[in-house]
């Protein structure tokens, strides 16, 4: 279960695109070993945040801090790859797999990192472990794989690099709701077994809620709502508001 210490403290993180402003001044904290959700209908920001934390998306104000064993590193303003050394790792939107590579080229693509790199064999071994359907289906084309396989390998391909905070985007997009129930039990396994911190976007409240330890609410680039699981299912607002039927 999520410990007390944060891994990750973002303070006043404002960003946008050009001259729009998107985010607002978010502050928000992940605490190690926890599944932390970004809820949020369309458009509110929650991929802004994730690039700004992964260094897609470099922010006009505020601090986003990856405390590393006490010294914190800033990761606003530093370059994606730096990112990844420092130990974070995005599955973004949509999976953005490489379609015309096997499952296994997907899969080293994502340990580019150095430290990584030495490592790959026995990385490819443990996601082989961690989802047998992948090394199962290592030849096979990443586009011809269903949505759910997909998600998989994003993941996957995303801890190839070691990574001790994973950021996954609406990881349910698209998919049926029993693959979603499997998908979310690899999360909670991700944090139960292998101690990894992960934040994540949803707005599939229901099952995302299954799953997670805190949970925030963002609507127009503002984090309006902190609790966990529990207050953000009860909360009045966000039942009116968001995804719940
Ligand atoms: N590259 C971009 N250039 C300009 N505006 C952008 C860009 N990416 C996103 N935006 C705008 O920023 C706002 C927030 O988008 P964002 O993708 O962060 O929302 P979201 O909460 O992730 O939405 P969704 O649930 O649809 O993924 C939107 O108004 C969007 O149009
Ligand atoms: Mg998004």
């Amino acid at each position: 279960m999520a410990s007390n210490q944060s891994v990750l403290s973002i303070e006043n993180l404002q960003a946008g695109y050009g001259g729009v402003r998107v985010l607002h001044g978010v502050s928000m904290t992940v605490k190690e070993r926890s599944v932390t959700v970004l809820l949020g209908t369309n458009g509110n920001g929650k991929s802004t945040l994730l690039k700004c934390l992964a260094g897609l998306v470099t922010p006009d104000a505020g601090s986003a801090k990856l405390s590393d064993d006490g010294a914190g590193v800033e990761l606003a303003g530093m370059h994606p790859y730096e990112i990844v050394e420092a130990g974070v790792s995005l599955v973004p939107d949509g999976r953005r797999l490489f379609p015309l590579l096997t499952v296994e080229e997907n899969l080293l693509m994502g340990a580019f990192k150095k430290s990584a790199r030495k490592r790959h064999k026995e990385n490819l071994k443990s996601m082989g472990e961690l989802f047998p359907v992948l090394r199962e289906r290592k030849g096979q084309l990443a586009g011809t794989l269903s949505g759910g396989e997909q998600q998989m390998l994003a993941i996957a391909r995303a801890l190839m690099s070691n990574p001790k905070l994973l950021l996954i985007d609406e990881p349910s997009l698209g998919l049926a709701p029993i693959v979603i129930t499997k998908l979310m039990s690899t999360i909670k396994e991700l944090r139960d077994k292998y101690g990894l911190t992960i934040l994540m976007t949803e707005q599939n409240l229901p099952q995302a809620a299954k799953i997670a330890d805190w949970g925030y609410i963002m609507v127009h680039g503002k984090i309006v709502f902190a609790g966990d699981a529990q207050q953000i299912h009860d909360n009045e607002l966000v039942r009116r508001y968001y995804l719940v039927g």
